[in-house]
């Protein structure tokens, strides 16, 4: 009896442990649905396991397979198959086999990776309704990605890295309102991207590398939760996205960005891997991105990057990768990067640093790469204006003789003045005071949208043209003597108001032959090519004529510029006014630009302009513009056309006049002299003056900083940056060269001067970024505008 009991008792222990594990069973649909997986993918050995009796829930979970249940239900199911699956046979329907996973009705998350399937995405994934995350990278499926997926509304994670979608990153992603990591790595998506991206408030991974993607980035910086961001690979570019200020990993590897790196960026504390290699980035390279304090991997190679390294900039101490090869960067190596710990992976070849094991270029190198870039936007500016003049230039062919007439013409009457005024050339000197016209500081606080034509100096001024005699009249009051500026050596300089409000120089020639109009054709035809951002530029012309129709006087209208001359904003005697070092290497930029239109800029150039620091106006937003420069056609150039035996200007094959030999070195003599006194901040007005500041100058490049700050303008003694106070003054020296020969070339100056900023520029963010409140942007951008 007690026996029977105890069977009856083992009887019923067995069945309650046979019991248990039932509780946590499959139901038989989804056991079913299983086995019929496993056979439409054609018995992959991940699932060769699995049988009718196999206990799906409690598989041991492998790197390969894993199961979860949740009450009788597959709410997980991850595939992973080998890597470089091939495709499965031709009898396999993806169709099918999605009409089959939707009978597993909970599952949340489905990982399908390399398991060799292929076919469009079947529109049945929308039936899918559970789904959060859904990753099938790494199979061959292709065709669009089917608008099905918006269905889907609890996906959080749509991952389908490498297959073969084509088509555009779809548009209706935004109806997903959870989605947080979108990754779409590695197929053939081609076009721009949708703006709607921007709208995707969750998102946190944004992975769209290895695509065909083209066009701008849409705007991000909505996305607040953005952490990464990759788009390596593709064709994006120009500008460099705008993002929330939260991406800790920012990935831009081999794009056509262009613009350089955002000031923002410097203040992403949580920014640890930031790949913007392979680019085409310019301008200055911001070392404080080195010190980010989250950064450890740190990828620039490959771009265009310019500026200078200091010793001493500081470094994150988590930095482990640091890659800043095939840049233009100069300087030294900063010792933090310096170490040679085996963690730490610092490459910096090919670039112009001064010291470093591995291969540099010489400092000319980076010079001259970045000259090419100058040259590039040279040519096209020489192109453009001869473009224009072309045209002009064979219809005056047939005015050859009268044009020749005419330069003879004024070269009497400048004689005739020179004569009396025993000395002064034959050049237009405006006299500073107020002024209308200028840049809007917005196109200066966005350098980029400066194009060519700003280049050329079109952009800000009106379009040249005809005055009456009658407007100038009422400018000028009837040319009252109030309204009298000056009297230079060949003419009067009136001060006018136009009925528009604007004011304008008024240059006036008198003329002593009889000339008709057509005689100063080529004249005004080159005078009207006087226009660029640092020219005092012309704005047209009008003629006063005779009783007979012979020209009597000649009227030229110039912008009229306000707000000193550069002398008058370096000595202090402007309201008190003085340029920090940066503005006055900006504004010395700006000459020599001016300089470098006036000989190649417009075709015949314009040589031996005899420049003067008084002659140099600054505008109200500080441009520099020259006032004096030598009106073409002047005697000289006739004579040296006479003398290179050339017939000019009908000859078909001159393009670009002879002249005589190192004329354009004269200019940069003229430039030498200004940027002696931008530095010394000392009037200088003689020769015998030159030569004795040149002398002291040269000193104290060879001697030590205490030196050469001792003869610096005490204004700026205490802020300029020794390394490009000693750049300016060694171009400075080299322009007062005795041989002409000797002197640089313009674009040599340019060069320099844009390198002495630079450094300035670097070396007071650097120690700005120290106090990280104020991180600059328009500085910078004043910068980019010089760069370009
Ligand atoms: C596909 O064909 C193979 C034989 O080549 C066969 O074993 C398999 O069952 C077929 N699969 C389907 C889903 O029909
Ligand atoms: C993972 O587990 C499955 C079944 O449990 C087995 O078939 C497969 O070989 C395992 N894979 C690995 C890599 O261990
Ligand atoms: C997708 O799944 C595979 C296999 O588990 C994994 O290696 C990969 O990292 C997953 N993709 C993402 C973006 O998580
Ligand atoms: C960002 O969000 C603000 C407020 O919701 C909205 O006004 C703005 O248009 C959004 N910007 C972009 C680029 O979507
Ligand atoms: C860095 O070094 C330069 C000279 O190389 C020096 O002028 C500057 O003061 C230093 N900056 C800091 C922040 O120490």
């Amino acid at each position: 009896m007690a026996k029977v009991n105890y069977n009856w008792f083992l009887l019923i222990l067995l069945v309650v442990l046979v019991s248990i594990p039932c509780t946590n069973q499959l139901e038989s649909s989804q056991v079913l649905t299983l086995m019929r997986i496993k056979k439409l993918l054609n018995f992959p050995a991940v699932l060769s396991g699995w049988n009718r009796y196999t206990d799906f829930c409690n598989i041991e979970p492998n790197s390969s397979l894993i199961l979860v249940c949740y009450e009788g239900s597959i709410t997980q199911l991850h595939m992973i198959g080998q890597d470089g699956s091939p495709m499965l046979p031709k009898n396999f329907s993806i169709g099918s086999f999605f009409t089959t996973l939707a009978r597993l009705p909970s599952l949340k998350v489905l990982s399908l990776v390399s398991l060799g399937l292929w076919g469009p995405m079947p529109t049945g994934i929308g039936s899918l309704s559970s789904l959060e995350i859904l990753n099938m990278s790494s199979n061959f499926l292709y065709g669009t990605i089917p608008e099905e997926v918006s269905a889907l509304k609890n996906l959080q994670t749509l991952i389908l890295d490498h297959n073969l979608f084509s088509g555009q990153v779809p548009d209706w992603l935004s109806g997903l309102p959870l989605l947080a990591v979108l990754s779409l790595r590695g197929n053939s998506l081609g076009g721009p991207l949708p703006n709607s991206l921007g709208d995707l408030e969750n998102l946190r991974v944004l992975a769209l590398s290895g695509n065909n993607l083209y066009g701008e980035v849409p705007d991000l910086s909505n996305l607040t939760n953005l952490q990464v961001l990759d788009l390596q690979g593709n064709y994006l570019g120009p500008q460099f996205p705008r993002l929330g200020s939260k991406v800790a990993t920012l990935i831009l590897r081999n794009n056509k960005f262009r613009s350089g790196i955002p000031s923002e960026l410097s203040s992403y504390v949580q920014l640890q891997h930031l790949d913007i290699s392979l680019n085409r980035f310019m301008g200055p390279f911001s070392p404080s991105l080195l010190a980010l304090p989250s950064i450890n991997y740190l990828d620039i190679s490959e771009n265009g990057f310019s500026g200078m390294l200091f010793q001493n900039t500081s470094c994150n101490e988590g930095l482990r990768f640091v890659d800043l090869s095939s840049n233009l960067l100069t300087g030294s190596l900063p010792t933090c990067l310096v170490s040679y710990s085996q963690t730490k992976v610092v490459r910096y070849a090919n670039n112009c640093l001064t010291a470093g094991a591995q291969n540099q270029h010489p400092y000319s190198f980076c010079r001259n790469e970045a000259l090419a870039v100058l040259g590039l936007l040279h040519s096209q500016q020489k192109k453009a204006s001869m473009n224009k003049v072309a045209l002009p230039l064979s219809m005056a062919g047939g005015l050859v003789g009268g044009v020749a007439l005419l330069c003879v013409f004024i070269w009497l009457i400048l004689q005739r003045v020179n004569v009396k005024k025993a000395k002064g050339r034959p050049s237009v000197r405006l006299i500073a005071e107020n002024a209308s016209t200028g840049v809007p500081p917005k196109l200066l606080s966005d350098a980029r949208y400066i194009s060519q034509k700003m280049r050329l100096g079109a952009l800000c001024l009106p379009a040249y043209r005809t005055f009456s005699l009658e407007e100038l009249q009422e400018a000028t009051n009837n040319f009252e003597t109030s309204t009298l500026m000056g009297e230079g050596s060949h003419g009067q300089m009136y001060r006018g108001k136009l009925k528009d409000g604007s004011l304008v120089a008024i240059r006036c020639l008198k003329t002593k032959k009889r000339n008709c109009k057509q005689n100063f054709v080529h004249h005004i035809e080159l005078f009207s090519k006087l226009r660029h951002h640092h020219l005092v530029s012309a704005l047209g012309h009008c003629f006063e004529y005779r009783d007979d129709p012979s020209v009597s006087k000649l009227f030229l209208i110039f912008e009229y510029v306000r707000n000193g001359t550069l002398r008058s904003n370096i000595s202090g005697g402007f309201a008190g006014h003085t340029l920090s070092w940066t503005q006055r290497i900006v504004a010395a930029i700006g000459v020599t630009k001016g300089i470098q239109f006036l000989h190649a800029g417009i075709v015949p150039g314009v040589f031996a302009n005899k420049l003067k620091i008084t002659n140099i106006l600054l505008d109200q937003n500080l441009v520099a513009k020259i006032s004096s420069y030598n009106l073409p056609p002047l005697e000289e150039n006739m004579r040296t056309e006479v003398q290179a035996g050339v017939s000019w200007p009908g000859s078909k094959e001159l393009k670009i006049p002879a002249r005589t030999k190192h004329e354009d070195k004269m200019d940069v003599y003229d430039i030498g002299v200004i940027l002696l006194e931008i530095i010394t901040g000392r009037p200088i007005t003689y020769e015998s003056e030159v030569e004795l500041v040149k002398d002291q100058v040269s000193v104290s490049i060879s001697a030590d900083e205490t030196a050469r700050r001792g003869i610096t303008d005490p204004v700026v003694q205490s802020t300029c940056l020794d390394e490009s106070l000693k750049t300016v003054m060694e171009i400075c020296i080299s322009c007062l060269s005795k041989k002409p020969t000797e002197r640089p070339s313009v674009e040599d100056v340019l060069w320099n001067l844009q390198f002495a900023a630079q450094a300035q520029e670097a070396w007071r963010r650097d120690s700005q970024s120290s106090d990280r409140s104020s991180v600059s942007l328009p500085q910078s951008s004043q910068l980019q505008l010089v760069i370009q």
